[in-house]
């Protein structure tokens, strides 16, 4: 049998291996929802232009209804003969409604359909990313308030440079989920506009109302240019590189806690809630979910090359390459939610080892430049000779197997006789991170008062 759809001009149906690569309904079959509710928008404006009888947009609306409920309970089954959602949805519509169903696709085509369907889609999960993602600054703002005076070891190189607080290090992820956020809302307000009535590619002879199908389905405006409109997946593309960017940033977070719940650092711990247990060694408390994220944004990584490279040779307008943007570009989405979910969590889950952070913190001559600051504060010496004398100091600390404020004042004074007592003070780590003033720095006020801002701003 030839399809009913389009089959006009075939004599006999597709062969077999024909129908499975065809078919997208596996996964556009998550596209239901914005396939009725354009449908509905597009057949009221045709009965508003009198492009069809307000009978008819009546039994359409109602039979879209219909399936909406049938597809929302189970009852309707797909069908992959029907390729996708558009014919799926439409061909069900013929039995419950008959003829009327057939107007329904006046002044339009599933080119412009399927653009109309995925931007709503996309605005509808960049809405849902961005709440999560508030949700995970919450928690990330919370646990810096309440650590805002722990000091841990801030590393670079993953070398113990000098101490932090650990609530700074907790708020330097609230600043790229807010500039994460910031590019989901920026794709957003590109994707939000209308290629509904843009038809196969060249608009239509009908007396179409396009400005009323945008407004009704919450477009910013019609896309104003009907080739463009069907040959674009910019959409898709700019929301995949948001969710490459913050998946990477989900990923450094992941891998942090990683490193820090493994013993060589026990830095931090994660609850049972957070951990699984190993098959064969009856200790272990491994950070899964940790290693999931770090792992899921090679999918998304993925889609985005993917659909760029599926996208980058086709000539305008529509071609069928471009139904492969649909899966990775949802597995992906789901990838991501999933994975601020999990963060948001293991955020509000992980407590740090205060005392083995601490201890941490003042190895490796953490509080050196705070040696050759006070050098330069008090001796006035030039930073250079601040940072020579210091580095003399370290390696006769080291030699004597001594922590920098262990160091006798005699041993210190041999290398640099201006030296006093009053140096200690800034050399412990606590003092440290209390003289990291400077905005942006990672003085204990200064964190308590950036978490408060942010738990403000998150309200
Ligand atoms: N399933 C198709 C897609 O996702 C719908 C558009 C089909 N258009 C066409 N001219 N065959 O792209």
């Amino acid at each position: 049998m030839s399809n009913k759809m389009w089959g006009g001009r075939f004599a006999s149906g597709p062969d077999a291996i024909m129908e499975e690569i065809n078919a997208s309904i596996d996964f556009d079959r998550h596209l239901y929802r914005q396939d009725i509710q354009a449908s509905k928008a597009h057949a009221a404006m045709l009965a508003q232009q009198g492009i069809i009888t307000a009978d008819d947009a009546s039994k359409i609306s109602q039979g879209l209804d219909t399936i909406l409920s049938e597809i929302e309970s189970g009852k309707l089954e797909f069908r992959r003969a029907l390729e996708d959602i558009h014919m799926n949805v439409e061909s069900r519509l013929s039995e419950l409604v008959g003829p009327a169903a057939g107007r329904l696709h006046t002044a339009r085509s599933r080119n412009d359909q399927v653009a109309t369907d995925f931007r709503l889609w996309m605005r509808a999960s960049v809405d849902a990313l961005d709440l999560a993602l508030a949700d995970y600054q919450k928690a990330l703002a919370e646990k810096a308030f309440a650590h805002a005076g722990t000091v841990m070891p801030g590393f670079t190189h993953l070398q113990t440079a000098q101490p932090v607080t650990f609530g700074h290090h907790l708020l330097a992820y609230v600043e790229m989920a807010a500039r994460d956020r910031g590019r989901f809302k920026d794709a957003r307000l590109r994707a939000n506009e209308s290629p509904l009535g843009a038809a196969a590619l060249a608009g239509t002879g009908f007396p179409i109302d396009r400005e009323m199908t945008a407004l009704a389905l919450g477009f910013d405006r019609p896309m104003a240019n009907s080739i463009d409109a069907v040959s674009d997946r910019d959409f898709v593309l700019e929301a995949l590189a948001a969710a490459s960017i913050t998946a990477m940033h989900l990923s450094r977070f992941a891998e942090e806690i990683v490193i820090w719940t493994s013993p060589l650092a026990g830095l931090v711990k994660l609850s049972d809630k957070f951990t699984t247990g190993s098959s064969i060694m009856p200790q272990k408390r491994n950070p899964d979910a940790a290693e999931l994220v770090r792992a899921k944004t090679g999918r998304i990584v993925g889609a985005l090359t993917a659909l760029l490279i599926v996208m980058k040779g086709l000539p305008l307008a529509y071609a069928k390459d471009m139904q492969e943007d649909k899966e990775g570009a949802m597995d992906a989405i789901h990838a991501l939610s999933l994975c601020i979910a999990a963060m948001a969590g293991m955020v509000r889950d992980l407590e740090p080892d205060k005392a083995r952070m601490r201890a941490a913190a003042g190895d490796g001559y953490s509080t050196a430049t705070d040696l050759a600051d006070w050098l330069v504060r008090e001796l006035k010496l030039p930073f250079r000779e601040a940072h020579h004398i210091t580095g003399r100091i370290v390696a006769s600390a080291s030699e004597k197997n001594l922590l920098l404020h262990e160091m006798p004042l005699a041993a210190m004074q041999a290398i640099e006789p201006r030296i006093t007592e009053a140096v200690r003070a800034g050399l412990s780590v606590d003092n440290s991170v209390k003289g990291r003033v400077s905005q942006g720095g990672t003085a204990p006020d200064n964190v308590r008062r950036e978490a408060e801002r942010w738990l403000k701003l998150l309200k």
